[in-house]
């Protein structure tokens, strides 16, 4: 409910719903929502704001309380501007549209096994893509139990969250311990603990990783929480935490035709200082000579987060069954793999950071 209306010489004040509100006479028109200014269907700004007078003020304004709405009459519009109460309630104060819910780090001790777990039945049900999502928000990653072992049994969990992303290795990809492939991921050796993509500006958002067939010994897989580390690095070691927010890492991806580099830190934050992105692969870490004092920074950092991320007291370790598909969130939570004999079939797919943050807000998650 909106009253209280006074309009000043660069801003207005009201009560929206019971709270004190300001709101800047350009952010208002920059922010109007009449059909010249704005596109109700594709949500789309048609103003061009770099031609509005910058000490803008409407002519007149008041409140309908029929409609509970904010008019406002622009010296350079025909049409009264309306603003719902709803709207003015959502942007009562600074905010952020895209933050997501804060993660639950967790380590060995204190991860609840059975709490990832998931059949692929129940993603089938109604609500069954919220469970799913559920999991890879607070935990990282998720494990769907019975899951068909086919390449179509991929793209279905791919299509209920996003669409697959198409990279070097193609779309959905199958692999078996293989020595003549350049990755290191198709070797049987232990594959310790990395995320995907380093090379990539844009590194894959989440990795579908489905066990084919598993007639071996060894293979368990390796999930650790890469939130969880630097919570612990922040908290106990704040100039490696902070060295490793500063040092920019390059990753590198050099054969089959490409050569592919990207580079970032391996905490990277966002405007505001919070953890974004996890990147971090020792395995595709390019040779790069930094400034003496960086190079000595960044090693005490690699060997510090290294350690925890090899370290079983922050692992969850797994064997996956034939039919468990291990779905994990790419820019968190670090995988590996133990070193193994015998055979190992997998199948797998990646999707784009922005399709999964895309599912969690339709969800109501974020
Ligand atoms: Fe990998």
């Amino acid at each position: 409910m909106l009253k209280d209306l006074v309009l000043g010489d660069d801003k207005l004040s009201l009560s929206v719903n019971g709270g004190p509100a300001t709101f800047d006479y350009f952010w208002l028109r920059d922010n109007a929502r009449d059909p010249i200014s704005y596109d109700s269907r594709s949500h789309q700004r048609e103003l061009f704001t770099a031609s509005v007078d910058p000490a803008i003020r409407p002519q007149n304004g008041w409140v309908d309380d029929g409609t509970d709405s904010l008019v406002l009459e622009w010296p350079d519009l025909e049409v009264a501007a309306h603003y719902e109460a709803g709207f003015l309630a959502e942007f009562a104060h600074a905010g952020d549209p895209m933050q997501l819910p804060s993660p639950h780090p967790w380590d060995a001790s204190s991860l609840d096994h059975d709490a990832v777990r998931l059949s692929h039945d129940a993603l089938l049900g109604e609500q069954g893509v919220l469970q799913l999502l559920q999991r890879l928000q607070m935990y990282g990653f998720a494990v769907l139990t019975g899951t068909p072992r086919t390449l179509d049994a991929v793209q279905q969990v791919a299509d209920s969250i996003g669409y697959v992303r198409q990279t070097i290795f193609g779309g959905l990809f199958e692999f078996e311990a293989n020595e003549d492939m350049a990755d290191s991921a198709y070797t049987p050796k232990e594959l310790r603990p990395h995320t995907d993509g380093t090379y990539s500006h844009d590194a894959p958002g989440l990795q579908l990783l489905l066990c084919v067939d598993y007639d071996a010994t060894g293979g368990e897989s390796i999930m650790v929480d890469g939130a969880r580390i630097a919570a612990s690095l922040r908290a106990t070691q704040p100039q490696v935490y902070d060295d490793l927010t500063r040092i920019g890492v390059t990753g590198l991806y050099k054969g089959d035709g490409v050569e592919l580099r990207a580079r970032r830190p391996i905490l990277r934050l966002d405007e505001t200082g919070r953890l974004a992105q996890i990147t971090f692969n020792n395995y595709d870490r390019d040779t790069v000579r930094l400034a003496d004092d960086d190079m000595r920074a960044l090693y005490a950092g690699i060997r510090a987060f290294d350690s925890m991320a090899n370290d079983p007291a922050y692992q969850w370790r797994y064997t996956l069954e034939p039919g468990d598909m291990l779905i994990f969130d790419n820019w968190r939570v670090l995988h590996g793999r133990g070193a193994f004999s015998g055979r190992r079939k997998m199948a797998g797919a990646y999707l784009n950071r922005e399709d999964f943050e895309s599912s969690l807000r339709r969800c109501g998650l974020a």
